[in-house]
């Protein structure tokens, strides 16, 4: 074989380039219009006849190794290639679009939060519920109006199915399944047949307290919420328990927080009172006990609800409560990373 020839085979075999550059000048050596071989193609002419198969053969295995070589290397390079190499690095990067957490699961989460600070559980129970869990065993009585169809959305196949007017229902499970000491709390969403408007929807959220236990007094009932008035809307926080009527509770209350007097809307918010109610409690009626088979001689308790809309509206200025169940971008979007 040629010595030239060979040479050159084994510089194309041994060829490993570095980078592009040295890739570059490899290909137009030898695959190039000047390169090299064009130059043995060229020759092919004045090679003896009896030569000239031998030679296009060898001239022909050198032109493959050299465009396999110039191939792959190429590849290689390509794939090794930082990404960012041939972009512009002052372009701005893609949009990344995220959601942002909805204010009512904010407030649910930070009052879940205070709550389970001092040793309460988060329960849960169905938002399909029966006359039972949802009124009878809260001692509802027969002629109730909640259980008018003008107050609960029942199921209209079976009346003894509504969706749950509120989360007290989940205290009936609670009590029906487990022994006392019961301390919960138990957040979720509530139905009521309701004109839709500024201040109500048919569709809210309420979190319940229940604390069922040996001696448990009506002071427990307002120190805890003292407690919790003061994590949740400041450590200066006042609170008032005006007497109050549910059927599940006696006595029953409802807890006012000092909201003060100072501005117009101050004025409005506590119907001129400096007041601002926020939620319902009260002792567990034994009634109620008794009704899940806790022996009221035995066990005393309390339980307490409040709803999370109102208090998610003032917290963050929300003039409607309406805004809350829109899913309008424009007034989601506010709250990204505020919450
Ligand atoms: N379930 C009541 C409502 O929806 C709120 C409530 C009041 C819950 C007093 C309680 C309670 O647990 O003790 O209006």
């Amino acid at each position: 074989m040629n010595k030239a020839i060979a040479e050159h085979l084994r510089v194309v075999a041994d060829f490993q380039p570095s980078n592009a550059d040295e890739l570059e000048a490899f290909r137009l050596k030898y695959l190039g219009k000047k390169g090299v071989l064009n130059d043995l193609f060229a020759a092919f002419k004045s090679v003896p006849n009896e030569e000239k198969k031998e030679y296009g053969r060898v001239v022909n295995q050198l032109k493959n190794a050299a465009e396999q070589a110039v191939l792959r290397f190429k590849s290689e390079l390509e794939q090794s290639k930082p990404l960012h190499s041939e972009n512009d690095l002052t372009k701005t990067g893609d949009h990344v679009f995220t959601g942002s957490q909805h204010p009512v699961t904010t407030v649910r989460n930070e009052i879940v939060d205070i709550f389970k600070r001092i040793g309460f559980s988060v329960s849960e129970g169905p938002e399909i519920e029966d006359d039972w869990h949802n009124f009878s065993a809260l001692n509802f009585p027969e002629e109730h109006p909640a259980r008018d169809m003008q107050d609960t959305f029942f199921v209209h196949t079976d009346p003894d199915w509504a969706l749950r007017t509120h989360t007290s229902s989940v205290q009936v499970r609670e009590m029906e399944g487990n022994e006392p000491p019961i301390r919960i709390i138990a957040p979720g969403r509530v139905f009521r047949n309701e004109a839709i408007s500024a201040r109500s929807h048919c569709i809210f959220h309420q979190i319940e307290g229940l604390y069922i236990d040996k001696n448990v007094s009506f002071a427990d009932l307002k120190q805890t919420l003292l407690y919790f008035a003061r994590e949740f809307f400041g450590a200066e926080t006042k609170i008032r328990l005006r007497p109050s009527y549910f059927p599940f509770t006696e006595p029953s209350a409802e807890m006012d927080i000092w909201w003060g007097l100072e501005t117009e809307t101050d004025y409005r918010m506590t119907k001129g009172t400096g007041w601002l109610e926020v939620m319902g409690c009260g002792m567990v009626d034994p009634a109620v006990l008794e009704a899940s088979n806790i022996d009221p001689k035995v066990y005393s308790g309390y339980a307490f609800g409040l709803g999370i809309e109102r208090i998610t509206l003032q917290r963050f200025g929300i003039p409607d409560i309406r805004m809350l169940f829109e899913n309008d971008m424009r007034f989601l979007n506010q709250f990204k990373g505020v919450i």
